[in-house]
């Protein structure tokens, strides 16, 4: 009789392996027989990372067979040139437990190609770098030559003229800011900012992201308070960064709380972690909106869309926050308000904890 899922496998469009408890191969479909250069007979009794030349793999299957049995396969996206060709892929890596009747156990290592999927990012993300460069000049003299006659520094100004370069002085503003977030998150996606996360003063962070927010809450009728513990442990970050990731976060709760509203500022020390929150008494977000607005360009359908942005900040600052080995999130009510929270490890003498 045919063996079905065996001849399935020999033609899956994934390279697959199936190695023992000591990483070495004991099976291997024909696309891994092609990409890799080798025959099944070949490869047999090879460590897996030593045949395909990816390193990666060594520390996956230790994982997995010193954990016994994840509840779902572990993934990775690994880099690989392979020698018999000299070619270069990028594989997302899978691997699940094998467990048979005869008690052998051992792992299926799963190699999806996503090479063409990579390059196509990465050409995105190079794309918006170059354009979001290319603005960012012109934009600079617009923004300057429209200051100069908003001022009346090349003649007076009547009424409608004031306006109509007040307007165009908003948008300048607001072309600016998107350029410059499209800018930070290429760099950011392409890898290219690294954290330099110092001890830090979780207060003086708050201090110096409240501070140019103060005035736009009070023109909009919004009291911003905070609430900072007496005695704070320092906080592993880069100032800058967090100083941004908070600001923009504020920036949220002032966009979406009407006059009246409260937004409160609020640092809590963990044992391990600090957490840094952002509570506005706003219009709240819907509960299938919690987990997406974290992505680019997301924002809630509806009235609040309409009050620009480009849907940014909250990508940047997940990035940001993530790179820094911390987590963020959201819970809100609609028609109640929104908490922001972020967490980030604390600075301890040996290292950072996580
Ligand atoms: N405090 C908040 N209250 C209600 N909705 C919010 C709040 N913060 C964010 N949102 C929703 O999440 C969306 C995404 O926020 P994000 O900061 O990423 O983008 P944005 O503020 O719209 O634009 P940008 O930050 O690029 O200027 C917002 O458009 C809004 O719909
Ligand atoms: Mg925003």
């Amino acid at each position: 009789m045919a063996d079905w899922p065996g001849v399935a496998l020999e033609h899956i469009s994934d390279a697959l392996f199936v190695t023992d408890r000591a990483h070495r191969i004991v099976w291997l479909n024909r696309l891994s027989e092609k990409i890799f250069g080798i025959t099944a007979e070949e490869g047999r009794g090879r460590p897996v990372a030593e045949v395909t030349g990816m390193t990666p793999l060594t520390p996956l299957l230790d994982d997995l067979f010193e954990q016994g049995v994840p509840p779902e396969p572990a993934f990775e996206k690994v880099e690989a040139v392979i020698k018999f060709s000299g070619r270069r892929y990028f594989f997302k890596v899978a691997v699940a437990p094998v467990v048979e009747k005869a008690g052998f156990e051992g792992a299926l290592v799963q190699l999806t190609d996503i090479t063409r999927f990579y390059e196509m990012e990465k050409f995105k993300g190079d794309y918006i770098s170059i354009i979001s460069h290319e603005f960012r000049t012109p934009l600079t003299s617009v923004v300057l030559g429209v200051e100069m006659l908003r001022q009346g520094l090349l003649g007076e100004l009547n009424k409608r003229g004031e306006e109509v370069f007040d307007a165009i002085g908003g948008d300048c503003h607001r072309l600016t800011k998107l350029v410059d977030n499209l800018l930070e998150l290429s760099k950011i996606e392409s890898g290219t900012i690294y954290i330099q996360a110092e001890p830090v003063d979780a207060a003086e962070l708050v201090r110096e992201a409240v501070r140019p927010l103060k005035i736009q809450a009070e023109k909009k009728g919004i009291t911003l308070v905070t609430e900072i513990p007496g005695a704070v442990p320092p906080v592993a970050a880069d100032f800058n960064k967090t100083v941004w990731v908070l600001t923009n976060l504020i920036g949220n709760a002032l966009r979406y709380t009407e006059a009246g509203g409260t937004i409160t500022v609020r640092v809590r020390v963990g044992t391990w972690r600090l957490f840094f929150s952002v509570k506005d008494s706003g219009c709240g977000i819907p509960p299938e909106y919690r987990d997406q607005i974290f992505e680019k360009f997301i924002q809630v359908r509806g009235p609040a869309k309409r009050k620009g942005g480009a849907g940014l900040g909250l990508a940047i600052a997940k990035e940001i926050v993530t790179a820094h080995g911390g987590e963020i999130w959201v819970e809100s009510e609609v028609g109640t308000g929104s908490t922001f929270t972020f967490s980030f490890p604390l600075f301890r003498r040996e290292g950072i904890m996580g």
